[in-house]
């Protein structure tokens, strides 16, 4: 009886609440839940006396007065759920108190409702959205973060990532990403020559014992070959030059000091993002599915009059249909000597003609990525040559997978890839054995989730943990080889779960075997009777 009452107050609630614009939505996005438990695992690997601070993506211009579709920085969705720009999120080691003497341990900033804004460019959260739906209690306007009290001076370490110069300021919106930065950047008295590879290179020198200068030096040498101007650093060079333990000790006590640090949250994200939860497998292996259905329905509607941008629009069309958002990069159709340009986006050519096309494609299914390639003859039968060196990137490809374990070097699936490509290419002749070539030029695995790099600590393998298995052959032409090689490109790329029981490959839907897509390509397409009009 009760329930029968209750309902249509409830209702009456929704739709008297101020935020009554019912929208359809999907249903299967990461929960409130999820998120929450992912800021408290974060909050597991803070050390006492520290705050996380997470900013939101910039909004990045396109041209004139249209910017890029809007893309949540990664991080900033896997704990915050949250979509919008202009947002800062403040996460604490310990619970704070503020002035009535509320205790909280998060707090996040956020863009406030504005019908006029959200008639033009979209629905908003606003705060009591982000408290309904996102499960925050502590949600602010982010005109607020301004002055807001907040001492980051008393920390320990402030964890955040350094800035990129790429943040515009609107003048009209007083609290967008622009004025969030420079809030922060006031609050915690960032210093003007702040950059983190160099404070964290001085924090190593501070910390580190006089006698493991070895060390040191080991560390110093990995950072600064991202940042080579660190290596005239005067602090650098003096601790560089110290000859002995009075001088080392004198440059320790006068290495300038921060509490900021904007190095080390990418370390803890890395070891959170790895391994991934049931609900991100859920998402990720629909994103894979996509991907692999946009091959199946590319690989029975290819010919050789297409082009390498209505290959691209086919599999495009076939993730819009499942509903993805996006891509997760921007998608990859390399015909013949193309293939050879390993991020070949403009897929500009009129016709693939009779080469090999390389497909390079992930749909982006609400924020996971897929990252499958499949590389096929547009006419639908492999040549003698161009089915070599399709079958011996496969037996990498197959050699890889079989090192896809829990426990096992990161490196292991590419080492693996690695000789059989070298050996095959000698068994080829388009090597000599043992020489050094430069056909296989990129790694064979990298992790995959939310970024289609996504992140991780590249150490043994967790289990479920989600790499790319994607070795490759690539011939340009004018190389030193048979020209009956030449302008023949091969990658295969499936993306792999990692768990204690053993690997699987999630894109096994689409076919590898080089039979196998001759067959399937062979099959008729819907899209054979889709015809257009010719234009003048
Ligand atoms: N699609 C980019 C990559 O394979 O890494
Ligand atoms: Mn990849
Ligand atoms: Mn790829």
């Amino acid at each position: 009886m009760k329930k029968i009452i209750l309902l249509p107050l409830i209702l009456l609630f929704v739709c008297h609440s101020g935020f009554s614009q019912q929208v359809e939505l999907p249903t299967d996005y990461l929960s409130a839940e999820f998120h929450r438990g992912r800021r408290d695992a974060l909050r597991k690997l803070l050390p006492p006396n520290t705050v996380a601070v997470l900013f939101a993506n910039p909004v990045r211009n396109r041209a004139n007065d249209v910017d890029y579709v809007y893309h949540q920085d990664p991080d900033f969705y896997y704990l915050t759920g949250y979509n919008e720009p202009n947002a800062v999120l403040l996460l604490f080691s310990e619970p704070q108190q503020d002035g009535q003497g509320n205790s909280f341990d998060e707090i996040i900033f956020v863009q406030p409702r504005d019908p006029y804004s959200e008639m033009w460019n979209g629905r908003r959260l606003g705060v009591e959205g982000v408290k309904q739906q996102l499960g925050f209690s502590q949600v602010y306007e982010n005109t607020d973060f301004k002055d807001f009290n907040m001492n980051f001076g008393s920390f320990d370490k402030v964890y955040f990532y350094d800035f990129h110069n790429d943040v515009r300021d609107s003048k009209r919106n007083t609290g967008d990403l622009y004025d969030l930065i420079a809030g922060f950047k006031q609050k915690a008295n960032y210093p003007s020559d702040y950059d983190a590879s160099k404070y964290q290179v001085y924090d190593i020198i501070r910390s580190t014992d006089i006698e493991n200068k070895a060390n040191v030096a080991q560390e110093i040498g990995r950072i600064t070959r991202f940042n080579p101007a660190l290596n005239d650093d005067p602090i650098v060079l003096r601790y560089k030059d110290a000859g002995n333990e009075h001088a080392l000790k004198k440059v320790q006590e006068e290495v300038p000091h921060s509490n900021l640090d904007g190095y080390s949250l990418n370390y803890m994200m890395a070891n959170l993002r790895e391994g991934k939860l049931p609900e991100e497998l859920k998402l990720l292996k629909k994103a894979v599915e996509i991907s692999c259905v946009g091959q199946i329905e590319v690989m029975k509607a290819m010919h050789p009059g297409m082009s390498e941008s209505e290959i691209q629009g086919i599999h495009e069309f076939v993730f819009k249909k499942y509903g993805a958002e996006y891509e997760g990069y921007p998608s990859i159709v390399g015909s013949g000597h193309n293939g050879c340009i390993l991020h070949y986006i403009e897929n500009n050519r009129p016709e693939v003609g009779g080469d090999l096309v390389l497909m390079d494609l992930g749909a982006e299914y609400h924020g996971y990525t897929a990252d499958v390639t499949r590389t096929i003859p547009a006419d639908g039968t492999f040549t003698p040559e161009q089915k070599a060196i399709y079958d011996l990137v496969y037996e990498a490809q197959e050699a890889a997978f079989k090192e896809c374990r829990v426990g096992n070097p990161f490196w292991a699936p590419h080492r693996a890839a690695q000789k059989v490509i070298d050996e095959g290419l000698a068994r080829l002749g388009i090597i000599k054995p043992g020489q050094r070539h430069n056909y296989f030029p990129h790694g064979t695995s990298h992790y995959l989730g939310l970024d289609v790099h996504d992140k991780g600590t590249r150490g043994a393998f967790k289990p479920n943990t989600v790499i790319t298995v994607e070795p490759g052959i690539y011939i340009p032409h004018n190389s030193d080889c048979d020209p009956k090689w030449w302008g023949i490109a091969v990658r295969i790329e499936d993306d792999v779960l990692i768990t204690e029981e053993g690997w699987v490959n999630l894109s096994a839907m689409a076919p590898r075997k080089s039979e196998e897509i001759e067959a399937l390509m062979a099959q008729p397409s819907a899209l054979d009777d889709f015809k257009l009009p010719d234009l003048e």
